[in-house]
């Protein structure tokens, strides 16, 4: 089959997650509550620690006119979602989750979409035919801490195509490609088939790139598979799976992978790929 190669622009890529994002009024509503005696500290310190390294590194005005308008060029090609996702998103998570007893999560990056078909307790998850890459089935079971399956408890999965491309974010791969919902039953069972995704590059053409350029960073992510799971009265998990050997998992632009979330695939006699991994969910307190 001919798979259309053409990449989107960081400004698309960026542009759509930060249209999804705005149109979440959540957000606010969330935070609408926080005294204002937080708010003052959170900025005051935040501010406190740029001006600490204005004064360590004796940053001059041409370095401060540098930042203002690259500031202003990460808001036009609507870069904030990439720019925080992938440099402050995984210590907010590990914040947020430190008290877990189940499985270890991680962060959601800006291409997650709800609503992702369903696909039932065992399926696959939508791909064109003939998708390239290696096939592979994934089996575990989502339960709670205490062990019970969780019956009616969702997984969620999305992951880049062979590509390193993202349905919604890139063109030539359809609406729900390599996206899709897999509702367990009472055993709390599932089975996925979907293929291997590729580590890929996070868009380079925009206004992160430039400090990836300027900095002599790289842009690669590890090869990763993206879920979230949902039980009644348990606490949503968001993680991303990974596959032993990728060449990025030490040095993850994102900085978002942890041993507990390495897969151990098995090369099976078709040249698939075979994996167990289980979720453990925590109990809403
Ligand atoms: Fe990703």
């Amino acid at each position: 089959m001919t798979i259309d190669t053409e990449t989107s622009t960081a400004a698309a890529s960026g542009a759509s997650a930060t249209e999804r994002f705005r149109a979440d009024k959540s957000p606010y509503a969330a935070v609408k509550d926080t005294p204002k005696e937080r708010v003052d500290v959170l900025a005051r310190e935040v501010l406190g620690a740029v001006h600490a390294t204005i004064r360590k590194h004796k940053v001059t005005y041409d370095e401060y006119n540098a930042l203002k308008s690259w500031l202003i060029q990460v808001g036009e090609g609507g870069e904030w979602p990439l720019f925080l996702d992938v440099w402050v998103e995984h210590v907010v998570e590990e914040v947020a989750t430190s008290h877990r007893q189940g499985s270890q999560g991680t962060i959601e990056g800006p291409y997650y979409v709800p609503n992702a078909p369903e696909c039932g307790a065992d399926g696959t998850i939508p791909m064109r035919p003939e998708e390239p890459g290696t096939p592979l089935a994934w089996e575990g079971t989502i339960t709670s801490t205490d062990g019970t399956p969780l019956d009616n408890a969702k997984l969620e999965i999305w992951h880049c195509d062979d590509l390193g491309l993202y349905s919604q974010f890139s063109k030539g791969q359809p609406e729900w490609n390599l996206r899709g919902t897999f509702t367990v039953g009472p055993d709390g069972r599932f089975t996925v088939r979907t293929i291997k995704p590729q580590p890929y590059q996070i868009p380079t053409e925009g206004a992160c790139g430039q400090l990836i350029e300027a900095a002599g960073w790289h842009a690669w992510r590890p090869a990763h598979i993206h879920v979230k799971v949902t039980a009644p009265a348990h606490e949503l998990l968001t993680a991303q799976l990974y596959f032993p050997g990728d060449r990025h998992n030490d040095d993850d632009i994102a900085s978002a992978v942890k041993p507990e979330l390495m897969l151990a695939p098995e090369d099976r006699p078709d040249g698939s790929l075979g994996v167990a991994y289980d979720f453990i969910l925590d109990p809403i307190q």
